[in-house]
């Protein structure tokens, strides 16, 4: 049975405390690394967002024994009897995320025999510092239509990225530390996620160095040990949550909320007239909404900016805020596709090349929306919430590949929000 829409319908003030889940950017990329290790890893605090689902065919795919503990969001994987296999295009397509096994796939076997990756539709989305970084490395290519079969005994190297990708940093990373000697990674992205992938690199026993203001120096080892590991929470769902109260003028809790790494998106909570409470020693947030939210402009950036896996779902929030908000977004070129769909709900939306105009109004409409990426599917249903009427979402995969249980956690804290099955 397969999910064919969300149906919302105007909700009352949300309510209540929710607990999170771990950051799908961080349990994506850690499963990946568990490629390096040989023996049983235990993951805890694990999403079980279908991006999860696609990694764990993935490194089944090439051997790996993966047992589920759903209920206490456990993955237990073993990577004793893992080989190089063939990634095909039918797994390789379901994500971006697929290109994170190629790090470490050239670590411990030398090979990586993969087709090119899919995911969200946010533009290009080249991989190019990613295969640029491994042919430094000694990688040599041979391309084959949609496959691409990499090989070569790896070297440390200096890697100087042009503009701090996550995915790249990440891979570059996994690929160096059994790598004999000195990587240094040059304008490396730190985002929270990658931190935690350093967390559970270390753990295996990799030498990795934060070298301010953005370089990771990593010193080459032999051998690296399976792991336990708890997954980071999610800001990005916190956000989503937070953003969901907001809108509809409630009130909220997330005791888990990793509050140090959400400041920037916190702070234009507050410039809106949003009330913050942060927990003690950077746990925990709660939200008091304003009844009458003001308009705020800000542009995405690489971390510790605003994040641009919130930008839609802001953008949601402010099409009900006074005045005027400008959003620049800066990391990816095609990310205001949602723009459109707020706009069949009356929002008041221009857009010139990257930046999106929005002109605060009185109510939004319920309508029939489409998501076309994650985040956009979290705007709309973050302004279903509070639009007039009834709102019905397809592209509900979207939503579903980056978030495990939004829809019951909306729904549990007052939102007339449900799955419909078809
Ligand atoms: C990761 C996140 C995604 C988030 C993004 C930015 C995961 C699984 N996904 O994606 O949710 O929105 O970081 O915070 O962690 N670029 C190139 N060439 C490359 C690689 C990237 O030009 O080889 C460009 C991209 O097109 C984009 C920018 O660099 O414009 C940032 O991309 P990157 O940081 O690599 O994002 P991802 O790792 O794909």
């Amino acid at each position: 049975m397969s999910t064919s829409f969300i149906a919302i319908t105007t909700s009352d003030p949300l309510h209540g405390s929710v607990n999170l889940v771990g950051a799908k950017n961080a349990v994506l990329v850690i499963m990946a690394s568990l490629i390096l290790t040989k023996g049983k890893n235990t993951l805890t605090n694990v999403p079980f967002s279908e991006d999860v689902l696609h990694m764990m065919r993935l490194l089944q795919s090439l051997g790996a024994h993966i047992e589920q503990d759903r209920d206490n969001r456990t993955l237990v994987i073993d990577t004793s009897d893992l080989q190089p296999a063939q990634i095909g295009a039918d797994i390789m397509k379901k994500m971006r995320a697929s290109i994170l096994v190629m790090g470490p796939l050239l670590a411990r076997f030398g090979m990586a025999d993969i087709a090119m990756p899919g995911g969200c539709v946010l533009g290009a989305r080249p991989i190019d510092f990613h295969l640029k970084a491994f042919k430094k490395m000694g990688t040599r290519y041979t391309q084959h239509d949609d496959s691409l079969m990499a090989e070569g005994t790896l070297k440390a190297v200096e890697h100087v990225l042009e503009y701090p990708s996550v995915g790249a940093t990440e891979n570059i990373m996994m690929a160096s530390v059994l790598t004999e000697g000195k990587t240094r990674i040059v304008n490396a992205a730190l985002e929270p996620e990658v931190l935690d992938l350093i967390e559970a690199l270390r753990q295996m026993g990799a030498q990795i160095t934060i070298e301010p203001p953005a370089s990771i120096r990593i010193e080459g080892v032999a051998t690296l040990q399976p792991i336990q590991h708890q997954i980071l929470y999610d800001r990005l769902e916190a956000g989503t949550l937070l953003l969901a109260a907001a809108i509809t003028g409630g009130e909220i809790e997330l005791p888990d909320a990793p509050v140090h790494s959400m400041e920037v998106f916190l702070s234009k909570l507050e410039e809106m007239g949003h009330e913050i409470t942060r927990g003690v020693d950077g746990k925990g947030v709660r939200l008091k909404a304003t009844k009458n939210p003001q308009a705020v402009s800000f542009k995405t950036m690489p971390y510790p900016g605003f994040p641009t896996d919130l930008q839609a779902p802001m953008m949601a929030a402010l099409c009900l805020a006074s005045g005027k908000s400008i959003i620049h977004e800066t990391v990816f070129e095609n990310r205001l596709v949602h723009v459109r769909e707020l706009q069949k709900m009356g929002a008041q939306i221009s857009v010139k090349g990257q930046t999106a105009t929005i002109v605060g109004v009185d109510e939004l409409y319920g309508a029939s929306v489409i998501a076309t990426d994650i985040r956009a599917g979290a705007a709309l249903v973050i302004a279903g919430l509070v639009a007039q009427g009834n709102t019905s979402m397809t592209g509900v995969h979207h939503l579903k590949r980056g978030y495990d249980e939004l829809v019951p956690k909306l729904a549990s804290l007052g939102g007339k929000i449900k799955m419909v099955e078809e």
